[in-house]
Order: structure tokens, then C-alpha cells, then sequence
């Protein structure tokens, strides 16, 4: 690697880069949605109970916001090992072309976890979703943090994602009432 990289974040690397980077920009990548459609079984769940994440869907004419961080070669390498060990759940680098806010494109990587790997879990009804992130909790901390982290998140940054907002408030809602019957 002997240039900057660009990295797109469309999850928790926006809130929790733990790495240096020069430049941040908003951006979007075409023909992708982010959806709740990953399991996490090393983050925010168990083998046993894995939770919900986000991961990168195949869809057409839709494009998905996130943030582009621009890391200096001088550490890109150390950089990608340390994220390939972090995502390594199931998520596997992928290269793009990410589109600037401000107009302008470039070329990059983000983390995608597809549907071959074992701990992809689909599509599934909202609220069967929504029940399973209130439930979940693993080494990084409860399924409901990363959501409403990643839901407060997206909300500064003016993006709109119908599919978090619908989930962060149905997953509020289960919790409230799971803290209710307890
Ligand atoms: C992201 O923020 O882009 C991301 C984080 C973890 C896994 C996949 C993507």
C-alpha cells in the first residue's frame, strides 16, 4: 500500500474509529442499503444469543450514507489489521467507489458481511428484529446501545435511514416494557 486509503464507515466505525485519519467526509456508496441482517456473536451478542448489526445489502436504484475517512499511508497497513481482526465476525473488506457530499468521487474499501458467511441471519419481520437487539448483549456492550449509538449517530451527521430510525424506536419501546415486567 503506498497511497492514503479511503475507509467508508456505515456503522460503528462512525462512532468508534480507533484509528487516525486526516480527512472526514460525508458520503455514499450506490446501489446499497444498510440493514440489521448481520448476527454478532463476538460484539454485541453470544454463539449462543447472537445480536443484530448492520451490514451492506444488494439494492438497486437505493444508496447508502455514511462517512469516509481519508488514512495516511504511513499507517494503513497497521490500520487494516487491526479493523480486519475487529470486523472479523464475518465481515470481509470490500473495494468501492464512494461519492463526496460535496460532489467528487474517489475510490476505497468498506467492511461487508455477506450472505455466505455463517453468521449472516437475513431478513426477518421488523419486530422479531427489534425483540432480538433489546435482548442481546455481548463483550462490546447490549445490541440496544449500538443501535441508539448508531441511530444518535446518523442523526448528527443528517443522514435518514428509515430502517435504523423504525428499529431504534421499536427496540426502545421492547426494552421499556422488558424493564417494566422485570
Ligand atoms: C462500519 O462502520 O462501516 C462497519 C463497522 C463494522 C462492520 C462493518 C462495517
Amino acid at each position: 500500500m503506498n497511497e492514503d486509503l479511503w475507509l467508508f464507515g456505515y456503522g460503528s466505525i462512525m462512532w468508534k474509529t480507533g484509528f487516525s485519519f486526516d480527512e472526514a467526509r460525508l458520503g455514499f456508496i450506490r446501489g446499497r442499503a444498510r440493514r440489521f441482517w448481520q448476527g454478532s456473536t463476538d460484539h454485541r451478542g453470544t454463539e449462543s444469543a447472537p445480536g443484530r448489526v448492520v451490514t451492506l445489502i444488494d439494492a438497486p436504484g437505493e444508496i447508502c450514507w455514511g462517512v469516509a475517512y481519508r488514512i495516511p499511508v504511513g499507517v494503513v497497513a497497521p490500520t487494516i489489521e487491526a479493523l480486519d481482526y475487529r470486523e472479523k465476525g464475518g465481515y470481509t473488506r470490500e473495494d468501492i467507489t464512494i461519492e463526496f457530499k460535496t460532489g467528487g468521487t474517489t475510490t476505497g474499501v468498506t467492511y461487508h458481511a455477506n450472505t455466505a458467511n455463517p453468521n449472516f441471519l437475513g431478513q426477518a419481520p421488523i419486530e422479531h428484529i427489534a425483540r432480538q437487539i433489546a435482548c442481546s448483549h455481548g463483550p462490546s456492550g447490549s445490541n440496544k446501545e449500538y443501535i441508539l449509538q448508531l441511530h444518535h449517530t446518523l442523526k448528527q451527521h443528517e443522514i435518514v435511514d428509515e430502517h435504523v430510525r423504525e428499529l431504534a424506536d421499536l427496540v426502545d419501546c421492547f426494552s421499556n416494557r422488558l424493564e417494566r415486567e422485570e
